[in-house]
């Protein structure tokens, strides 16, 4: 490579531009060619006048390599992070957008994770890191207008269903409702365990955005996911809802694998609560409904188990 850099350095433009055939026959590595590139552009002079051109500098290395300008900057950033992986991955599949998206994640994780780490000492009033069954213990009695939550999926909400509705059953005022994400396979033992201590409503069908998923040991693809809507007696003066969401896409797994979308919690925010209301989440995880609660000036309770998901939503508020 060097030494090719330096011959084509010494190179009038024309004799450059013969190379040119060699590097397309040679089929370089992008990193290769992203070198070429480097040693053309630092060509002494702003336009390669020499041979009576008048293209700039960068758009004859753009010739000469085969590369374009925005595939060039994306495979120079790859380089400059050093990252080993990125570039092997790079030169190997020729593919500079998988890399590069790759590169970006990562940058944004870390940009993420830094935040996180600055806000980890910050405290939120009425965000719990706990089990809800001990933590919870601290929400007062009849303190809340909306349940609002996502539990773990499968067998793990069927353990906890039971707890659950008694939980909600003592933290919701009169009325008030509870609404929850929830899986297929285990539908009929969630709705055995919620009913211990609340009263159903209905089941809201929330469509997934594309082509769907095929459920794990299951030979059915999943195009939708149930909302459960249940309440604490009396019946309260519900809002009038359709029973079919669209979805909006998938959430934010960079920090939470899984993370719901923004868009869908403020939608069922907006729909079922009002402003000032109390909403609590006892499963917040990376606080997609908590932080949604906030933006949609309703008063947020959060409970979560895990301290780094507790961490990632202070950095959100
Ligand atoms: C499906 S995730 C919630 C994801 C959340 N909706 C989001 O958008 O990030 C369920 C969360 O419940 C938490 N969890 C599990 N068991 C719990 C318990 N007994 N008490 C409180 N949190 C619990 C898990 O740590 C997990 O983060």
């Amino acid at each position: 490579m060097e030494i090719r850099q330096e011959y084509l350095k010494r190179l009038p433009l024309q004799k450059q531009i013969e190379v040119a055939e060699n590097v397309f026959r040679k089929d370089y590595m992008l990193s290769e060619l992203v070198k070429i590139w480097d040693v053309i552009e630092s060509h002494q002079g702003k336009h390669v006048s020499d041979v009576g051109h008048k293209l700039k500098r960068r758009d004859i290395a753009s010739r000469i390599t085969g590369i374009g300008h925005d595939k060039l900057s994306k495979a120079r950033q790859i380089i400059k992070s050093g990252d080993k992986e990125l570039i092997q991955l790079m030169d190997k599949t020729g593919n500079v957008n998988k890399a590069y998206h790759r590169l970006k994640e990562k940058q944004n994780r870390e940009q993420i994770l830094k935040i996180i780490e600055q806000n980890k000492d910050k405290q939120i009033t009425d965000l719990f890191c706990g089990d809800f069954r001990e933590v919870g213990k601290e929400i007062k009695d009849s303190s809340t207008d909306l349940v609002f939550t996502d539990p773990p999926y499968g067998k793990a909400y069927v353990e906890l269903a039971k707890d659950l509705s008694v939980f909600c059953n003592r933290i919701l005022r009169p009325g008030g409702l509870f609404i929850s994400y929830c899986g297929h396979a285990y539908l009929p033992d969630i709705l055995n365990g919620l009913s211990n201590s609340l009263k159903y409503l209905w089941i809201i069908s929330l469509v997934h955005k594309g082509q769907g998923i095929f459920a794990s040991g299951f030979n059915i693809k999943v195009m939708w996911k149930p909302i459960l809507v249940f309440y604490k007696p009396p019946l309260p003066q519900y809002p009038q809802f359709e029973d079919l969401i669209m979805g909006t896409g998938s959430g934010d797994k960079s920090l939470h694998e899984q993370a719901q979308p923004d868009e869908e919690a403020e939608f069922i925010i907006s729909k079922f609560s009002l402003e000032g209301q109390v909403i609590c989440d006892p499963f917040a995880g990376s606080g997609t409904i908590f932080v949604s609660t906030h933006k949609l000036n309703r008063i947020a309770i959060g409970i979560e188990l895990n301290q780094d998901n507790i961490n990632t939503i202070k950095s959100k508020i």
